[in-house]
């Protein structure tokens, strides 16, 4: 086959959760859809995910709408069985929600019960996701799972980015991140030999309209000088999807225009 066409996702069924999402989850979904995969995106508002699905549908992709709460261990249960009924299996899990619960203010400012919340929710929400969907892949001896990390599931923070500005960084996102990156090498190593690839994407900050003063020190002290934007992340999900990636599990990329070099 030639390497082009190996990059193609024609006949594969995708789930992004959160992939309706207005920041990485569309790009993640599009990306997909754009490779020939039919894209599902679930998140916990049914209409968000139907009205975007249309649209995408309008744009000439094949894309679904469903809902889940990724917190919620039988709302992902019941987004299983509605995947099987409606499209028969699953190819490609993308896990790009975050339920971001007790993600404020920083470590002085968090409970034990927020940090507990936060893990209950995320790293929970990961684990039901996969217990939910591997069984199905693992019989068929074929599927991918891609999660989505960032670069502080690599590095700190570096708190003079955010000086002069209201904004944030909650220890609680870091801890989950770098959980899910080594949660992945476990799938890697543990389903490897069932045909179950799973590899992680930690992207850089995404221009959100954040604080002009965080702006300019993030670009200044990124080597691509900028922050990282829509198109930036379609390429490695779709490479990490598909076959041209048949030999790499376990991997985390970076689409973080260089920032863990420093
Ligand atoms: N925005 C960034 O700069 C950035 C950088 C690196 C990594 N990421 C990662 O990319 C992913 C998407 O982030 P984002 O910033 O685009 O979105 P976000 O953080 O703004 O929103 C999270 C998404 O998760 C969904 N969600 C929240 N709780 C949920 C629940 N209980 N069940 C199901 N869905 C739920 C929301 O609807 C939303 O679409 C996250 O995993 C995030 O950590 C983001």
């Amino acid at each position: 086959m030639k390497i082009l066409d190996r990059f193609s996702l024609r006949g594969r069924i995708a789930l992004v959760t959160a992939g309706a999402g207005p920041q990485f989850g569309s790009s993640l979904s599009e990306g997909l859809a754009e490779a020939g995969a039919t894209v599902i995106t679930a998140s916990r508002s049914l209409e968000t995910n139907l009205e975007f699905a249309r649209k995408m549908r309008d744009s000439g992709w094949d894309a679904h709408g469903l809902q889940v709460d990724i917190c919620d261990a039988g709302s992902i249960q019941k987004l299983r069985e509605e995947i099987l009924r409606q499209f028969g299996r699953l190819d490609i899990l993308v896990n790009s929600a975050l339920a971001r619960d007790g993600h404020a203010g920083g470590l002085a400012d968090q409970t034990a019960e927020q940090c507990l919340r936060s893990a209950a929710g995320d790293f929970a929400g990961l684990f039901e996701m996969c217990n939910a969907f591997l069984p199905d892949m693992v019989e068929r001896r074929k599927g991918c799972v891609i999660n989505i990390s960032s670069i502080y599931g690599v590095v700190s923070n570096d708190p003079g980015l955010y000086a002069g500005t209201t904004m944030k960084q909650p220890p609680t996102y870091n801890f989950v991140k770098a959980g899910m990156v080594n949660f992945t090498r476990y799938l890697a190593c543990y389903y490897g030999k069932m045909g179950i690839r799973a590899n992680c994407i930690s992207p850089g900050g995404y221009f959100n309209n954040q604080p002009q003063p965080f702006l300019e020190r993030y670009c200044e002290r990124v080597p691509v000088g900028r922050m990282l934007e829509n198109d930036d992340i379609k390429g490695a999900v779709v490479f990490l999807a598909s076959d041209a990636s048949e030999y790499v599990n376990g991997h985390n990329l970076m689409v973080d225009g260089g920032w863990t070099c420093l």
